[in-house]
């Protein structure tokens, strides 16, 4: 029996490298060894203020751009988090094994919170609080074993292991405790500021999309920042160590060699160095953006797709739900 892995994405803007290096590059090679469930988090991107049109367009955008990556709905499930509604149901059951107390101490809802006392009207949702509970019935309610995350989320899933065990110890044996998995991912920086994490908060110029078209994506990168101008001594510069390691994640390891070495004798110039970097990236990029306008011309039948999946994914989530209802003195459907 192969292992179960899960995990999701808000549909956000569109992907860029940096999620793709990140995240998705890893979800699409675990699916060679592992029984993955992929999942859009369309509730979770409800708990910070959004537009209902967005929202939709978001969705479907990316699964789309998640099937173009290389999730195989043959191999693995890819569903919408609202279109399997055992998620909200599981939800509020721990809703009720999950204390007040921990959900103050999550740092990402403190950061969230802050962010928007700051600006948009102070208003802060009572979902935003709950969004870890609701992460935590995502994961437990596949009963998944492995959990591939980003160091930022390892708090939500330490939650989900606490939420495992109280259920657990108060009416029974039901959930596994769920594992992180950390892959070792290359850290892509933003090219205009590579202090900073790529991030589409950052702004346009700071980011290069997944699906970028190729003169944008050359201006960009001929752009990156390498030298700031203070000596930094030997160390190498944010900038240049940023487009060496993008050239590594694009398994580029021969004329990483080449470029590196020139490096060591000081003899690099950082106009090739991008040109290398930037044709590595075009051909990554090229598959991905033929395969998604592939996708596009029918987003019915990615509609389609992801309801068949969904509903795969239902079947599983129900069994769940059925021995949650009689654990927990609920009727059982
Ligand atoms: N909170 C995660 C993030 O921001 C997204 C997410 C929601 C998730 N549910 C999940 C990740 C379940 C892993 C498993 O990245």
């Amino acid at each position: 029996m192969k292992k179960t892995v899960l995990s999701c994405i808000q549909p956000t803007g569109e992907m860029h490298i940096g999620n793709y290096f990140g995240a998705i590059k890893n979800w699409v090679a675990l699916q060679d060894q592992y029984d993955c469930l992929y999942g859009v988090v369309d509730l979770h991107s409800m708990t910070m203020p959004y537009d209902p049109k967005e929202l939709r367009a978001n969705t479907l955008r990316m699964a789309i751009e998640l099937l173009a990556c290389g999730i195989d709905p043959e191999r693995s499930i890819l569903f919408v988090q609202s279109m399997v509604p055992e998620h909200t149901e599981l939800n509020w059951v721990f809703n009720c094994v999950t204390s007040y107390g921990e959900l103050s101490r999550m740092t990402q809802f403190k950061d969230k919170s802050e962010q928007l006392e700051s600006s948009t009207g102070k208003f802060v949702s009572a979902g935003l609080f709950t969004y870890p509970v609701l992460q935590a019935a995502d994961i437990l309610v596949y009963r998944a074993d492995f959990v591939p995350v980003g160091k930022d989320q390892e708090q939500h899933l330490e939650l989900s292991r606490n939420i495992a065990v109280r259920f657990n110890g108060q009416f029974g044996d039901c959930f596994p405790e769920p594992q992180p998995l950390f892959t070792k991912v290359p850290k892509v920086m933003s090219l205009a500021d590579p202090t900073k994490k790529m991030s589409k908060s950052l702004g346009d110029k700071h980011v290069v999309g997944l699906f970028e078209e190729e003169k944008s994506l050359r201006k960009k990168v001929k752009r990156a920042v390498t030298d700031t101008g203070e000596a930094t001594g030997d160390e190498m510069s944010p900038g240049v160590a940023n487009l060496f390691s993008l050239l590594e994640a694009c398994e580029k390891h021969d004329e990483h060699a080449e470029l590196m070495n020139a490096y060591r004798e000081g003899a690099l110039q950082y106009g090739p160095l991008k040109g290398v970097v930037a044709d590595a990236l075009v051909e990554l990029t090229q598959g991905f953006i033929a395969r998604k306008a592939e996708l596009e011309k029918d987003p019915g039948e990615v509609e389609r797709l992801i309801a068949r999946s969904s509903e795969r994914a239902r079947e599983r989530a129900k069994l769940t739900l059925d021995q949650v209802r009689k654990l927990t003195g609920l009727p059982v459907l």
